[in-house]
């Protein structure tokens, strides 16, 4: 299948057959794949938390809002988190990284303050969505980006140290009726020329 067929193809899933689980060894393609997410100055200020237990999936569940179903239902959810504290960014990742990575960061990131770095720390996260919501799509795993959770609720469930939810994805096989696929609600986007300037 082409990409441009799979952007049309794929699409958030908002109810999941529970008895479709994901194999173990897709599991681990999946893993691998999140760890080779692009980031700028390759900081890679994450970390992926894949869960399958169905306890705590149905405690994450109770925290989710609108999503709880599909967080009970789905195979396993992924929580995206960034690294909590600036400092153990400069000391863990930025002193892994080639020195010309440690001068840009230091010239342009560092003057501009904590929460201007801690925001630019979550965009480094959210490029892993991107590429890991077109990831699952191309193996024909149906997934839900949620940020629509209690972030910090997640955080003591997943007893985190260092690291706080950004947001989850849930990832499984639709269940066969599912509304919100496109051959039963047409994909909603901004016409090309809204969106798409040539110069
Ligand atoms: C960062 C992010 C957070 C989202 N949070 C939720 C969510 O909490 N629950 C949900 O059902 N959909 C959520 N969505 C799905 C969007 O509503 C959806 O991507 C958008 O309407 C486009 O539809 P499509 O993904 O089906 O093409 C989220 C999407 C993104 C990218």
């Amino acid at each position: 299948m082409s990409f441009l067929d799979i952007a049309k193809n794929r699409y958030t899933t908002k109810k999941y057959d529970p008895s479709g689980k994901i194999a173990e060894e897709t599991i681990a393609q999946l893993e691998e794949i999140l760890r080779l997410s692009p980031s700028s100055i390759n900081s890679q200020p994450w970390k992926f938390t894949f869960i399958s237990d169905d306890k705590t999936k149905n405690e994450l569940s109770k925290v989710s809002f609108h999503n709880e179903q599909k967080v009970k239902d789905t195979s396993h959810v992924i929580v995206f988190s960034v690294i909590e504290n600036v400092k153990d960014f400069e000391k863990w990742n930025l002193s892994r990284l080639p020195e010309r990575s440690e001068v840009y960061y230091n010239r342009m990131v560092k003057p501009k303050g904590e929460a201007k770095i801690k925001s630019w720390l979550s965009c480094q996260v959210y490029i892993s969505l991107g590429f890991f919501l077109s990831t699952c799509a191309s193996m024909d795993i149906d997934s839900t980006p949620m940020e629509g959770i209690d972030t910090e609720a997640y955080d003591r469930i997943l007893q985190q140290e260092g690291y706080k939810t950004l947001f989850a994805v849930a990832i499984g096989y639709r269940d066969k009726d599912d509304v919100n696929q496109p051959s039963i609600t047409p994909k909603f986007r901004l016409e090309k020329e809204n969106v798409i300037r040539n110069i």
